[in-house]
């Protein structure tokens, strides 16, 4: 969470929040101011006398459940590095990288973006990316998680990938092969290539369908245009090593069979999914208003001109 402290000019500071548990981007690089929104924003101002600088300071934002929630399959110790020690020093070291900056006062997720720089990553990059990808890994998961999802979600999963199976094996194999340190992720992606980005892993011709990408270190799908994140695990060995040492795949299949929020993975669709209709619609409209410009323009006569000649 990011708490953005807004000084007006009456001397009144406003403080945003917003949530990390829905990615808020929309439409990737294109528009960014109207793209990176606010999800579930919370507003509060208060007086300050003489405020006249515009200040941001993230917040490390807690898993949603105790840290002794995910016991025995993830333990409290590993919560208290990963999240106590881990997250907390990409919040720190981010905070200190922008103060003062171009990037102070931006959202988590335009700080990304900017900060990604079409691959010719800024130095703010890895800590920003880390402190949004670490929430959203959190959120990821629950107590008595795993299973089946169910309703749309499975459909999709059964139309893209054959079969949930399947869908979980190819997952497990992404996790597993992401080489070093990394990410594997779920998204929903649209068929808008039209950035330039030349480390999309998984760039197909098909129209709006789930993938299944990896990405190494801390860059995440908010940087490849039109994917929209549903579901992610860390593979960062301190993510693991407290709990299962170097067997990674043993992380990942319990991560799968006992740890995703399926509820979570369903909400994150089902807001992509309004994301793009809102924009497609918008889209349409201005084609509307292109196309009725051009008729109205088709339909208007030319004046002729007729010039006064002296050599009739
Ligand atoms: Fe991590």
């Amino acid at each position: 969470m990011k708490l953005l402290s807004l000084s007006t000019p009456d001397s009144t500071t406003c403080y945003l929040s917003s949530s990390a548990f829905l990615p808020s981007h929309s439409n990737g690089f294109q528009n960014l101011a109207s793209t990176f929104k606010f999800s579930n924003n919370q507003a509060r101002c208060i007086r300050k006398a003489g405020a006249t600088k515009v200040t941001a300071k993230f917040e490390l934002k807690p898993p949603p459940y105790p840290l002794n929630a995910l016991e025995p399959i993830m333990s409290q110790e590993t919560f208290e590095y990963h999240w106590g020690k881990h997250h907390r020093a990409y919040v720190d070291n981010l905070n200190k990288q922008i103060e003062g900056t171009d990037l102070d006062g931006k959202s988590l997720e335009e700080t990304i973006v900017i900060a990604y720089n079409n691959g010719d990553i800024l130095p703010a990059f890895n800590n920003a990316a880390q402190v949004w990808n670490h929430d959203f890994f959190w959120e990821s998961m629950k107590p008595g998680g795993g299973g089946k999802p169910s309703g749309e979600l499975l459909k999709l999963i059964e139309r893209d990938f054959g079969s949930f199976e399947k869908f979980v094996d190819q997952f497990k194999l992404a996790a597993s092969t992401q080489f070093g340190s990394g990410w594997a992720w779920l998204a929903y992606k649209e068929n808008r290539l039209d950035v330039g980005n030349a480390v999309n892993p998984l760039a197909t011709d098909e129209d709006k369908k789930l993938v299944i990408l990896k990405s190494p270190n801390a860059v995440n799908p908010l940087v490849w245009s039109h994917h929209h994140p549903l579901l992610t695990i860390d593979v960062l060995e301190h993510a693991y090593y407290l709990d299962y040492q170097n067997r990674r795949p043993d992380y990942i299949s319990v991560f799968m069979n006992k740890l995703v929020s399926w509820e979570a993975v369903s909400s994150r669709l089902e807001q992509a999914k309004a994301v793009i209709a809102e924009r497609e619609r918008e889209e349409e409209r201005k084609r509307r208003e292109e196309e009725e410009k051009s008729t109205t323009s088709e339909a208007t006569p030319t004046p002729e001109i007729f010039a006064d000649s002296d050599t009739d």
